[in-house]
């Protein structure tokens, strides 16, 4: 398969250079400077057709896409989610801030987070639809939350003072599978026995009888095993786990069942082609149809959180070579990003590809490895990728782009965040500009 597959749909090569959307990064690049992140409409709209397409044709109850904020979350992503009535997974109050600011409405907002802290179920409880709750604790002092607001609306009959409504908020639990997906890196799972994440089926349990007691609107599960798995077969065991539970609480009409996120996209051509979003819903649906009726369950409203299958190959970094040394066995291509923007190789070792901006049929003669400016010897983005001569001054593209790399991007070195470039149409409009040193200074007052 061909490294350009990895990238956005409407990516081309047209007189051996790059484009997107029609655009050519070069002017791009010029205009906004680099690195550069470029997110791509026509792929963001394909893949969430393809979730929607599958769930039509593979769930006969009502489902929802609910699309995770984490792996990249803007004003205009918020905004475009609601253009296609996508439900948006925030993490806290910051990310409920933004699904605010881009119009994500109460109902279609879900907020998941290990160890909420006050102010995230604050904000959760004023804002979204749905908590899921992730520990024993947690759900105590939602139930404080909840209850103090309660109190305070009756005793002042203000509606300014009953700022968190009771009536619409709706809990779900999450449940610790215990089973293992293969995400290729430890980093990337989250439901195997020992995870931080969630609770053991004991736990569940309890809290149930917690939310029974304290007449808590408890009505669903969510478990999320792991993020980039391409083999779905390790959700059946953790499906029929949730279902099990779901019969011994007494789900009966009414409710909601969240598998998680995590399916795969390729980042090289080593693992082209692309995973097939229709064969994952379709295993999800299968067994939670075959497992409710084995069961005599009614079917739940079915929710499945794509984060990176959404968005990772909308996004291609832009970034400008500076030097280029030759240590040994080693080519190393020096960018203007790396570490800051793209943390993915340092910390799960994660495998990228790479295409030049220009001579893109140039003869791969020879390996390279391509790292950032900043202080520190993992600042790596690609080690020993095929590639031809490039030369100081080029650009390079990196495909697959667009999940988990700016949402884990930082200040190291006192670096800015790169400028973010919404593509349709041959347009292309600025969504978030680059950083500036005031930015860095907003904060910081000295002595
Ligand atoms: N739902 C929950 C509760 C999650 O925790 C996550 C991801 C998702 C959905 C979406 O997973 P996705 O479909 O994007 O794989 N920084 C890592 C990934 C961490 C994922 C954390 N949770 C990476 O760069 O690979």
């Amino acid at each position: 398969m061909d490294r350009l597959d990895l990238f956005p749909i409407s990516a081309k090569i047209k007189n051996d250079s790059l484009t997107i959307a029609g655009r050519d990064p070069v002017k791009l690049a010029e205009e906004y400077g680099t690195p550069l992140y470029l997110y791509d409409k026509a792929t963001l709209e394909a893949s969430a057709l393809d979730y929607k397409k599958a769930l039509a044709l593979h769930y006969p109850a009502p489902a929802s896409v609910t699309y995770a904020g984490k792996a990249f979350l803007c004003t205009a992503i918020a905004q475009w989610t609601q253009a296609h009535g996508l439900h948006v997974d925030c993490t806290g109050e910051g990310e409920i801030a933004i699904a605010l600011a881009g119009g994500v409405p109460r109902e279609h907002i879900l907020v998941h987070g290990v160890n909420k802290s006050t102010n995230d179920l604050k904000s959760a409880i004023q804002h979204a639809g749905t908590i899921a709750v992730d520990n024993l604790t947690e759900l105590k002092r939602i139930h404080v939350i909840l209850s103090e607001a309660k109190n305070l609306s009756r005793v002042m009959q203000d509606s300014s003072v009953a700022m968190l409504p009771q009536s619409d908020i709706v809990l779900w639990l999450r449940l610790l599978p215990g089973i293992a997906v293969d995400t290729h890196h430890a980093h990337t799972q989250t439901g195997q026995h020992d995870s931080k994440f969630g609770m053991t089926r004991e736990e569940i349990l309890e809290a149930a009888i917690f939310c029974r007691n304290n007449n808590l609107p408890l009505k669903g599960f969510h478990f999320h095993q792991g993020s980039n798995f391409r083999d779905a077969s390790p959700l059946k065991a953790a499906i029929e786990l949730g279902l099990d539970l779901a019969k011994e609480i007494g789900f009966a009409n009414d409710w909601h069942f969240s598998p998680g996120g995590g399916w795969g996209v390729a980042y090289h051509e080593d693992e082209l082609p692309q995973p097939d979003t229709n064969e994952y819903v379709r295993v999800i649906a299968e067994n939670v149809i075959e497992g409710c009726k084995v069961r005599g369950l009614t079917l739940p409203h079915l929710h499945l959180e794509p984060g990176r299958s959404l968005v990772a190959r909308a996004g291609v970094a832009i970034y400008r070579v500076g030097a280029i040394k030759r240590r040994g066995n080693k080519v190393w291509v020096l960018t203007d990003g790396g570490m800051t923007d793209n943390l993915r190789y340092a910390m799960y070792g994660a495998r990228y590809s790479c295409l030049p901006v220009t001579g893109v049929g140039r003869e791969r003669s020879e390996k390279v490895s391509i790292a950032g400016p900043y202080c520190e010897s993992g600042d790596v983005l690609i080690e020993d990728l095929p590639m031809p001569n490039i030369e100081e001054g080029e650009l390079i593209a990196i495909p697959a782009s667009g999940a988990y790399h700016l949402a884990m991007s930082s200040n190291y070195n006192g670096s800015y965040r790169p400028a973010v470039v919404w593509l349709e149409d041959g347009k292309a409009s600025l969504i978030v500009r680059r950083e500036t040193a005031d930015d860095l200074l907003k904060r910081d007052f000295g002595l």
